[in-house]
């Protein structure tokens, strides 16, 4: 399962996340913590450039939307590498998702470059 895989590999993956406040589930008189939205960021070492810390997915549920969490789960991230001693964040998000570029950009992200992403399935 791809999160176990991320979880053996704590030195290099994080996964963080959110959580409303506690709600009562009634007859079994516990409570649950809902996740709201998570964020991995992982360590990405190429040849070409220093160690930098990606973020692989950040999501809020919709209806948390608009309320800081995504900018508390980006946060939480930076810390996370800053105590990496990375200072460098680079997330690779799709050209269609204006609402998350303007996410990025009012946290302090400006536009690096525009890739393409080649695929192939091998045998
Ligand atoms: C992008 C995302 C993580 C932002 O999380 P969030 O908790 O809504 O963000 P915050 O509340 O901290 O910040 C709000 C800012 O994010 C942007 N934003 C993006 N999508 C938004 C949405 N659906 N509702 C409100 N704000 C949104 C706006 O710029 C907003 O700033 P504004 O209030 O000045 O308009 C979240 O909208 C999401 O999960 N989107 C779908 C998945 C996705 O696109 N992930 C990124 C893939 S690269």
């Amino acid at each position: 399962m791809r999160f176990s895989r991320i979880r053996r590999d704590r030195r290099n993956n994080r996964v963080f996340v959110a959580v409303a406040d506690a709600v009562s589930t009634g007859a079994a008189a516990a409570s649950l913590e809902p996740v709201v939205g998570w964020i991995h960021v992982f360590i990405d070492r190429l040849l070409t450039v220093g160690p930098r810390a990606e973020v692989g997915g950040i999501v809020v549920d919709e209806a948390w939307r608009g309320r800081g969490v995504g900018a508390v789960l980006l946060r939480q991230a930076e810390v996370w590498a800053l105590s990496r001693n990375i200072s460098q964040v680079v997330i690779h998000t799709n050209v269609v998702r204006g609402r998350a570029h303007k996410f990025y950009e009012r946290y302090g992200y400006h536009l690096l470059k525009q890739s393409r992403v080649y695929i192939r399935e091998i045998d």
